[in-house]
């Protein structure tokens, strides 16, 4: 077992892990953070995305002891105080979300696009999406949910 210090959600953590742990298997199985989602396990789907010291990364495609010393952001750590952050309120408005597996990852890699682009336009907006499987929605209302979010 490998010793892992990492920050998720704003708390620390001290836990060990076997070397070959997957990081969305330790922020799901060890920290009960199931509120990431794993669909394809390889990187294709984006289901799994978290914040990894604030860009949004794939954790499916990591593992635990690559976030040794490092600050993570999953969905759940979103909520400030019990209060739905701009984002989520527009997906809510927007409908953007039917079954919702999707939607954890959509939200993380949205937060990153707009921590680094004030006002991304909808090309960009979709230009991000092409990196998140969605088979329910059909996109629009997911466009337009970050596009409010956005000004776009
Ligand atoms: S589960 Fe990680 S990209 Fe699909
Ligand atoms: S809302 Fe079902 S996969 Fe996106």
């Amino acid at each position: 077992m490998i010793p892992v210090d990492v920050t998720v959600n704003r708390r620390r953590y001290r836990e060990e892990v076997e070397a070959r742990l997957l990081l969305s298997d330790f922020l799901r199985g060890q920290l009960g953070l199931t509120g990431t989602h794993v669909g394809c396990e390889h990187g294709v789907c984006g289901a799994c995305t978290v914040l990894l010291d604030g860009v949004a990364v794939r954790s499916c495609l990591l593992l635990a002891v690559q976030v040794d010393g490092a600050e993570i952001v999953t969905v759940e750590g979103l909520v400030r105080s019990g209060q739905l952050t701009p984002l989520q309120e527009a997906f809510r408005r927007h409908h953007a979300l039917q079954c919702g597996f999707c939607t954890p990852g959509i939200l993380m890699a949205a937060d990153d696009l707009l921590s680094r682009e004030t006002a991304p336009t909808r090309e960009e907006i979709v230009d991000m999406l092409s990196g998140q499987l969605c088979r329910c929605t059909g996109y629009t209302s997911i466009v337009d949910a970050i596009a409010e979010v956005a000004g776009a």
